[in-house]
């Protein structure tokens, strides 16, 4: 249920509810006072951590009118999910290649979760997280491997940014599926970004060489690829690199 999330201190008694946090609903009943629910929204948005870089990123500001319909498409599927959650709480995965908006659109969700619908939400980036994973087998530093994970597991909505991207070994391997299965288990939702195609990995596909682009499934496991798809609903985006068309219309 709602937690009691306490009026910042600095501001002034708010006159709807005279700083008891409820107000009138007719029929001598009374409910949540917005100054408390945004109070809550601030509280779930420090606490989702979306980084500085992203965060202006909202689905209300996601353009998707170019040459590239599957941008609109992935647009529709994000405000779906939205509209959706929890009622369907099946997951995202948003493939495609670098800089068309997979971040941003994963935002834009969380966002839109945490202050339309109080949904607690957390973003990691896949390689800062196994890094923090990492730095916890260190005696000299205070956290342990489950402080890092807890709020992992446990967030109601977990964006994992850019899986994949870190260089795949045994502990790799081992640190995504307990991560992955552990949301599974607890039917908890995910939103994946990723830079790799959904494909299967080389052992499977029998396809090697090195023209070869390696997929999602050389990156993470066969294993773990399938669970994503148990999970999570495959939207692939494909456009330009938005950064690159920044950068060449502020030239113009
Ligand atoms: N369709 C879009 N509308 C508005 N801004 C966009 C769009 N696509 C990308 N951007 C902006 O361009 C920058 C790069 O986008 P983003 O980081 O989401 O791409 P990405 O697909 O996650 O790239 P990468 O594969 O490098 O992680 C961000 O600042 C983002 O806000
Ligand atoms: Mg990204
Ligand atoms: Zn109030």
């Amino acid at each position: 249920m709602l937690k009691d999330f306490p009026a910042p201190k600095e501001q002034a008694v708010c006159p709807i509810c005279n700083g008891t946090g409820w107000k009138p609903a007719g029929n001598s009943r009374v409910t949540r006072c917005d100054c408390r629910m945004q109070a809550r929204s601030q509280t779930l948005l420090v606490s989702a951590r979306i980084p500085k870089r992203y965060e202006h990123c909202e689905l209300s500001n996601f353009e998707f009118d170019g040459p590239y319909r599957d941008l609109a498409t992935a647009r529709l599927a994000a405000c779906r999910f939205v509209e959706e959650y929890p009622l369907d709480s099946t997951g995202l995965l948003l493939t495609g290649s670098i800089g068309v908006g997979k971040t941003h659109l994963a935002v834009g969700v969380i966002r839109e979760l945490i202050l339309g619908k109080g949904i607690s939400c957390l973003f990691y980036d896949y390689r800062e997280l196994l890094k923090q994973i990492q730095n916890s087998y260190n005696d000299s530093v205070k956290t342990t491997e489950l402080e890092v994970l807890r709020p992992v597991f446990e967030a109601e909505v977990l964006v994992l940014d850019e899986l994949g991207a870190v260089k795949p070994t045994e502990w790799v391997w081992d640190t995504v599926s307990l991560i992955l299965n552990t949301r599974y288990n607890d039917n908890r939702t995910t939103i994946i970004t990723t830079n790799f195609d959904d494909k299967p990995a080389a052992a499977v596909s029998g396809l090697r060489g090195a023209s070869r682009e390696e997929t999602l499934g050389d990156r993470i496991g066969e294993r773990m690829r399938s669970r994503i798809h148990e999970m999570c609903r495959i939207v692939r985006m494909e456009g330009q690199d938005f950064r690159q068309t920044l950068r060449s219309a502020s030239f113009r």
